[in-house]
């Protein structure tokens, strides 16, 4: 991998990489069509890294479709992908981490200890071997996209991190591979979340302010839903994830709900301007 990248960099061509777990979806793809429109060559990794689950999380039932996979990047016409060992990734001896010592501390990091350090490790390890000039991260996972800048302006990576919009289903769930663990009672459920969002910004459009009282609302609805456990709600500040009390700029309002025994995230902006309700995914 190491060489080819430096072949593509001799040939001055430019390199997007997408990094994934695999059992892709139309938000993984969307991730790989922006590569494609900012850079010469697309490289994707499969990797469900280890690092980045508890121990009481689902590491061993992460969905795996390599075969599948394969077949969605082709059609999309990525041109290269990446799909490491666990022992490429971590070799015996290996013991060197990356770790942030703030953003971690918020939202899902609260709830997941290792969640960031393992991924932070991974993507640097990632980066260094795949040698991008760009790299492409959904906001789904928001509160990655930033710890990821971070790493990035702080270790100085000459890497140029893009972030892009969350896909949903027609419906409004936010596409995730581990929606295949929901059964169809659950799935219906899971709409709590975005449901509880689009409340959201339309209590902030009608001219509510107090971010407890929103949440309030917001966690009422996800409670009317059976089967449902809040993890958290928080409406903060969308670049150090501070909580906000007031609403008084564009806020990152996120969520994670276990349905069943799933546990899924959600986010929006919310601004309280014209348009009120702007969902940048
Ligand atoms: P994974 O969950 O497979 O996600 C890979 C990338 O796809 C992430 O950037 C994620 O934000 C993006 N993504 C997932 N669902 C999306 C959706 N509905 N809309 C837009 N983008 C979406 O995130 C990881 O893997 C791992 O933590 C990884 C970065 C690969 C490190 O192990």
């Amino acid at each position: 991998m190491q060489r080819y990248s430096d072949l593509m960099r001799k040939e001055r061509r430019s390199i997007a990489f997408v990094p994934t777990m695999g059992f892709l979806h139309e938000g993984h793809l969307s991730l790989m069509k922006k590569g494609l429109e900012i850079a010469d060559i697309v490289v994707a990794s499969i990797f469900v890294n280890p690092a980045q689950f508890g121990p009481s999380e689902d590491f061993g039932s992460y969905p795996r479709n390599i075969e599948g996979d394969l077949k969605l990047l082709k059609k999309e016409g990525v041109d290269i992908v990446f799909l490491p060992s666990e022992k490429d990734i971590y070799p015996d001896g290996f013991q060197t981490c990356v770790e942030l010592k703030n953003l971690p501390n918020h939202l899902c990091g609260l709830s997941r200890p290792v969640f960031f350090k393992g991924i932070a490790s991974v993507v640097s390890k990632l980066f260094n071997i795949v040698k991008p000039h760009y790299a492409v991260f959904g906001k789904k996972d928001y509160q990655q996209f930033l710890v990821i800048k971070q790493m990035v302006k702080d270790l100085n990576f000459d890497i140029e991190i893009v972030g892009a919009p969350i896909v949903r289903e027609k419906d409004g769930l936010a596409m995730s591979s581990r929606n295949s663990y929901l059964n169809p009672e659950q799935r219906r459920h899971a709409l709590s979340l975005y449901r509880s969002l689009k409340m959201a910004g339309e209590i902030l459009q009608s001219g509510e302010r107090n971010s407890s009282k929103i949440i309030n609302e917001a966690a009422a609805i996800i409670k009317s839903y059976p089967d449902t456990e809040i993890d958290y709600i928080k409406i903060c500040d969308q670049e150090n994830l501070s909580d906000m009390e007031i609403i008084d700029r564009p806020a990152l309002m996120a969520l994670a709900v276990k349905v069943g025994k799933t546990r899924l995230i959600d986010n929006m902006i919310l601004t309280a301007q014209m348009d009120s309700l702007m969902s940048e995914g």
